[in-house]
C-alpha cells in the first residue's frame, strides 16, 4: 500500500499528517510513504528527515494524490485536491461532514473513500487514534500561554525587594481533555487555579492537579452512561450562569472549554457576567469553533468588552506544529494500521471504528 502525505494547503495550517519518525515505522511495516516536497517544513520536519526514515519525499502534490492509495491529511481536502484523487483512492482527515457538504459530495462522486477522525467513537480501542483529544491537549496548553502573555500580571507569586506580588487566579470552565491540560499548565506557571464542570466525576482529577474544584448543586443527571456531559435543564443552566458569574468576579483569567458532543457549546459567561469581571481580566474561549462559551466571543479575533480581553482563537494546535503533528501522526498511523490488512485497505463496515469514521464509500455519502 502506498501512503501519500501532501503539504497542507488550508490557510494558517502548519501541521503535517505524518512526521518522519512515524513515516519510518510505516515503512518498516512494509508500506511505501510518498511525501510532498516541503510537506513538513512549517512544522520543522525537513525532507531530509523523511528520506533518512525511509520515506520518499520530494514529490509534487499531483504525484502524491495520483500515486497514493491512502492520502493522509490534517484538514479536509480542498475541491482541487479531490479532483487530484483517482477513483478508488482513500483519504483520511479531520472534519465534520455537516460543515463540508460540498466536498463530501465531490468525494462520493469520484468514488473516493473518505474517513474523518473527528467521528471516531470515544471507546477504549480507539484511544490511540483519538486526534480530537491529542489536539485538545495542545489547545489547553496553548490557551494558558496566550492568557499569560495577554495579562498584565505575573502568574506565580513573587516575593521581591519591590514587594510581594500575589499569584494570578485562573478559573477553568469544563475539565475535559483541554480543561485538564489548561489546569496543569496554569499550575506549572504558579497560578492559583480553580475549575468547574457539570460532571462531578472530574473533581478528583482536578484536585490531583493541585487545583480547587468549585462545585454547585446540579440536582440532575448531567452525565451520560458513557461519561459525557448532557445539556442541562433551563432552570439548572440559569443557576449555573449565576454561579459562574460569581466565580468569574474573582478570576484574573478564565479559560473556557465546555463542550457537549454533537451540540453547540453551552454559553457559560453572559455579557452581564463579563460586566461583573475585573478590568484587565482575560477570557480565552476554546469552544469558539462550536459557538463559544462566552456570549461576547468573536471567532478568530480578540475583543475588549468592559475592560475584559476576550480571545477566540481558532486552530491553536497549528500554532504548536511540531508536537501537534507528532501526536497527530501517531494517531493517524494507528488508524491506518487498523484499516489495513495484509498491506491493503479493508473497509470493514462491521467494525465500529471504521463504520463511524467512514464518510464516503463506493460512491455513497454515509455521513452527512
Ligand atoms: P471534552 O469533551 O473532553 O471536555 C469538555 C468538558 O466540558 C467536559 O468535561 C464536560 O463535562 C464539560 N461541560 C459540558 N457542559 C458543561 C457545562 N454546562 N458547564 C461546565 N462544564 C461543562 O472536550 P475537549 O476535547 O476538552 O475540548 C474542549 C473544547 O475545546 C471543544 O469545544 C473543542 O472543540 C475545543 N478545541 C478548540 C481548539 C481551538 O483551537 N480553539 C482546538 C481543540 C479543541
Amino acid at each position: 500500500m502506498r501512503v501519500g502525505v501532501p503539504k497542507e494547503t488550508a490557510a494558517k495550517e502548519r501541521r503535517v499528517a505524518l512526521t518522519p519518525d512515524v513515516a519510518g515505522k510505516l515503512v518498516k511495516s512494509g508500506l511505501t510513504v510518498l511525501v510532498e516536497r516541503g510537506a513538513g517544513e512549517a512544522a520543522s520536519f525537513g525532507d531530509e528527515a523523511y528520506r533518512a526514515a525511509g520515506a520518499t519525499p520530494g514529490a509534487t502534490a499531483a504525484e502524491v494524490f495520483a500515486q497514493g492509495d491512502v492520502i493522509l491529511k490534517v484538514q479536509p481536502p480542498s475541491a482541487e485536491e479531490v479532483r487530484l484523487c483517482p477513483e478508488g483512492a482513500a483519504v483520511v482527515a479531520v472534519f465534520q461532514p455537516s460543515a463540508e457538504r460540498e466536498i463530501v459530495s465531490q468525494l462520493a462522486g469520484r468514488k473516493v473513500t473518505a474517513f474523518s477522525l473527528a467521528l471516531l467513537p470515544r471507546i477504549t480501542r480507539a484511544q490511540p487514534m483519538d486526534v480530537l483529544s491529542s489536539q485538545a491537549t495542545v489547545a489547553g496548553y496553548k490557551a494558558v500561554l496566550l492568557a499569560a502573555t495577554a495579562t498584565g500580571r505575573f502568574f506565580p507569586m513573587l516575593v521581591t525587594a519591590a514587594g510581594t506580588l500575589p499569584p494570578a487566579r485562573v478559573l477553568v470552565l469544563g475539565a475535559g481533555v483541554a480543561g485538564l491540560q489548561a489546569i496543569a499548565t496554569a499550575r506549572r506557571l504558579g497560578a492559583v487555579v480553580s475549575a468547574f464542570d457539570v460532571r462531578p466525576a472530574v473533581k478528583e482529577q482536578v484536585e490531583s492537579l493541585g487545583a480547587k474544584f468549585v462545585g454547585m448543586q446540579i440536582g440532575e443527571q448531567a452525565e451520560t452512561a458513557g461519561g459525557y456531559a448532557t445539556e442541562l435543564s433551563e432552570d439548572t443552566h440559569r443557576r449555573e450562569l449565576t454561579f459562574i458569574a460569581q466565580q468569574a468576579k474573582d478570576a484574573d483569567i478564565v479559560i473556557t472549554t465546555a463542550a457537549i458532543p454533537g451540540k453547540r457549546a453551552p454559553v457559560l459567561i453572559t455579557a452581564e457576567a463579563v460586566r461583573g469581571m475585573k478590568p484587565g481580566s482575560v477570557i480565552v474561549d476554546l469552544a469558539v469553533e462550536t459557538g463559544g462559551n462566552c456570549e461576547l466571543t468573536e471567532a478568530g479575533t480578540d475583543v475588549v468588552r468592559n475592560g475584559v480581553l476576550i480571545l477566540g482563537p481558532l486552530n491553536l494546535p497549528s500554532t504548536l506544529p511540531y508536537h501537534a503533528s507528532q501526536m497527530y501522526a501517531r494517531n493517524v498511523a494507528s488508524f491506518l494500521m487498523h484499516v489495513a490488512r495484509d498491506g491493503k485497505l479493508v473497509v470493514d463496515l462491521g467494525d465500529e471504528i471504521i463504520r463511524d469514521t467512514c464518510v464516503t464509500y463506493a460512491g455513497e455519502v454515509r455521513k452527512a
